[in-house]
């Protein structure tokens, strides 16, 4: 589509606007992000797994800079490397060529400037909530009281306080991942990276969770760099979005969202987030991959197993 024309879709069932043609303020705020210096730059990388009898290519010449304090969502369909991807960048996996530079300096291996938060509940389940805060602080050498106090702060700042002393076990998927961040955060990283972060979570604590995230944000000098399926919570969440294609992965396209912010739920609805959707709908259809993980995929049941419901049950 040639920029400045307009798109019918059947959903809408009205004309939306270019998905490129950024609100006055949005254009603003992207000028302004895109001054500032790259804080992560993943400089040509490529990754191939070698297995006994094959080889994949996961990621292919990566090129892309993520600006200070910029929020990035990865998305993609299945397979098309965005673990591997994030997985590089919190140097868990080294690139099979490239590089992965943290403001300007080549880095290998994981550091305490990257933060990471998986989909999986990960907090160590034999510390309470103010310990497993207190975890990465006391890794960077300051002393218990200090990091005690460190980690309060942070339980303040998710409004877990009162949750110190409870174990991983006694809260809610919602509130493991709030301390989660929380313990990312609390060893100050440069960048936060989440891979599906959000995904194990009910729609509504999904929301709150997105909003969370985007006020801690706002709040304090941190990059995020988060992959997820939904795009949805990438639209609702991201300065940019990079799409990656699968076989090999490669960049398709970077998009800047053209929501102003802060960003708010009746935004969801708006036109410029309904373009944005539409656009990488049809972007990841264009790939013609099946999605795993879609949620809307029909499902075929075999109905011939199955005991079919008679006038007698009914
Ligand atoms: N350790 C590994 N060994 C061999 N192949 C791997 C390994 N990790 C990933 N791959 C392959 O690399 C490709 C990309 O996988 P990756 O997990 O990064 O995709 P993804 O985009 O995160 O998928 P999903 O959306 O399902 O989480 C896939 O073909 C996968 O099978
Ligand atoms: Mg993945």
């Amino acid at each position: 589509m040639e920029k400045g024309e307009w798109l019918m879709t059947d959903k809408a069932e009205h004309t939306l606007p270019d998905y490129r043609d950024l609100p006055p303020d949005v254009a603003e705020r992207m000028a302004q992000i895109k001054k500032r210096d790259y804080v992560l730059k993943i400089d040509h990388v490529t990754k191939e797994f070698v297995q006994k009898r094959s080889r994949v290519k996961a990621l292919d010449d990566i090129e892309f800079g993520v600006h200070r304090r910029e929020l990035v969502c990865v998305v993609g369909p299945s397979g098309c490397g965005k673990s591997t991807l994030i997985r590089i960048l919190a140097g868990l996996e080294d690139p099979t060529s490239g590089h992965i530079l943290m403001d300007g300096k080549s880095v290998h291996g994981p550091g305490a400037d990257r933060g990471m938060v998986f989909q999986k509940y990960t907090l160590f389940p034999w510390l309470d909530v103010c310990q497993n805060v207190m975890f990465g602080i006391e890794m960077a050498g300051v002393s218990r009281l200090e990091a005690q106090r460190q980690a309060l702060q942070w339980l303040q700042m998710i409004g877990l306080e009162q949750f110190a002393k409870a174990y991983p076990h006694q809260l809610s998927g919602g509130m493991q991942q709030r301390v989660a961040i929380a313990r990312a955060l609390a060893a100050s990283p440069r960048v936060l990276l989440m891979d599906e972060s959000f995904s194990a979570l009910d729609a509504q604590t999904r929301t709150k969770m997105q909003n969370y995230l985007m006020e801690i944000w706002r709040k304090i000098d941190i990059t995020i760099v988060f992959i997820t399926h939904d795009l949805d919570e990438a639209i609702y969440l991201a300065d940019r979005i990079l799409v990656l294609k699968p076989n090999p992965g490669r960049v398709e396209e970077v998009i800047e969202v053209p929501l102003s912010r802060p960003r708010r739920a009746e935004q969801m609805t708006s036109d410029e987030f309904l373009a944005t959707k539409a656009h990488l709908e049809e972007l990841i259809r264009s790939f013609g991959v099946p999605d795993e993980n879609a949620e809307d995929e029909d499902v075929k049941i075999d109905l011939p197993l199955l005991t079919l419901v008679t006038d007698k049950v009914e």
